[in-house]
């Protein structure tokens, strides 16, 4: 599937608009063999209909992933054909897609891509409301099967202090989707301004107005403030494609530990990553802060190296799987952490 399809008298149009907004880094074709490789995405409310994109995915995600960041040079250089999925780990990328993404809204109301699909959509959002109802009721979360927990009396009692960030929110339609589960404090960030545009104008007409969203960069963040519930869909996945992935991932870490509040969650659903490596990446994390205790240190480094900041808590166990190479795996994980 492409990543922008329009029928052939629209096409030239929007080229040109992603031209001008897009200042051309990265061409349409360019764009399109990348996300085809990299992701599970479909139209909003369409259905997932191609599994062998889906293991050309796993395929060139393997090969994007376990590329050294030495091979590249800076942030300026172009990829070439090989490392075409690095490509979505550069804001141009992005903006590019964004600024098609809103001419299709503003010409035809499309929604734009819903990343993994819209059932991985609604497990994400159902799956995480029934984890903060659980936490919300002092029971530590059940380790049952997902769509099998009981529904529960006057929900929205309980979700209405979850606050919640969703980071790298692109057209927001999860922070929808975490509304109408009966979320009420909603925050949306994307470093690409063309992604909260587009997040605003379908929040602003599909009746979400209260949603916020704010263009920031997760990496560097302006924020100052805490969320209880902080949601990553893809986003560590993109950022992880960068060619300085590794350093960028420590980033992102270090970054999500000061978002999350104290006894909060961070809800992470990616393609690139298998529950067992998000997992060894806050063992990773974790250990990074036990080391900088070992170090001479001040007083207050001393208090921030106490921190460890997160340990597993959950995972999504509905998604369907498959066989590979021995090992049994699903296309898409959602792993819960809970800061300490
Ligand atoms: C795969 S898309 C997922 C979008 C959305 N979460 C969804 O599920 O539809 C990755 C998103 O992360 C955003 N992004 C990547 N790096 C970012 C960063 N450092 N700060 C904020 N947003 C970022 C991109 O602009 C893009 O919207």
């Amino acid at each position: 599937m492409a990543g922008i399809r329009l029928p052939p008298e629209e096409s030239e149009v929007s080229q040109q608009q992603q031209s001008r907004a897009a200042g051309d880094l990265v061409s349409d074709d360019e764009r399109s063999v990348a996300a085809d490789s990299w992701s599970i995405k479909s139209d909003y409310g369409s259905t997932l209909d191609d599994d062998q994109r889906h293991a050309d995915a796993a395929e060139a995600l393997s090969s994007a992933n376990f590329r050294a960041s030495s091979d590249y040079n800076s942030d300026k250089e172009e990829p070439d054909a090989e490392g075409v999925s690095s490509m979505l780990g550069h804001q141009s990328y992005w903006d590019s897609a964004y600024a098609d993404e809103l001419a299709n809204f503003r010409e035809h109301g499309h929604a734009g891509e819903v990343w993994f699909g819209a059932d991985v959509m609604d497990v994400v959002a159902s799956w995480t409301k029934s984890l903060c109802i659980d936490i919300s009721q002092g029971h530590f979360p059940n380790h049952v099967d997902d769509n099998k927990s009981e529904p529960v009396e006057d929900s929205n009692k309980y979700l209405s202090h979850w606050t919640v960030l969703d980071i790298g929110t692109g057209n927001g339609l999860l922070l929808q989707e975490l509304a109408k589960q009966g979320f009420s404090d909603l925050t949306g960030v994307d470093y690409s301004e063309g992604a909260i545009n587009l997040a605003q104008n379908l929040a602003n007409r599909d009746g979400f107005s209260n949603i916020k969203f704010l263009v920031d960069d997760v990496l560097e963040t302006k924020l100052e403030r805490q969320f209880q519930l902080v949601m990553d869909k893809g986003t560590l996945d993109a950022i992880g494609l960068h060619p300085d992935g590794p350093l960028k991932r420590i980033m992102y870490w270090n970054s999500v530990s000061k978002l999350v509040a104290p006894g909060g969650l961070l809800v992470i659903t990616s393609c690139n990553n298998t529950k067992d490596e998000l997992m060894q990446e806050v063992l990773n994390l974790n250990q990074r802060r036990i080391d900088v205790h070992q170090e001479p240190v001040t007083s207050k480094d001393h208090e921030e190296s106490r921190d460890l900041p997160f340990r597993y808590l959950n995972h999504v166990r509905t998604y369907p799987t498959f066989m590979f190479g021995g090992a049994e795996g699903s296309r898409v994980a959602t792993v819960a952490f809970i800061r300490n």
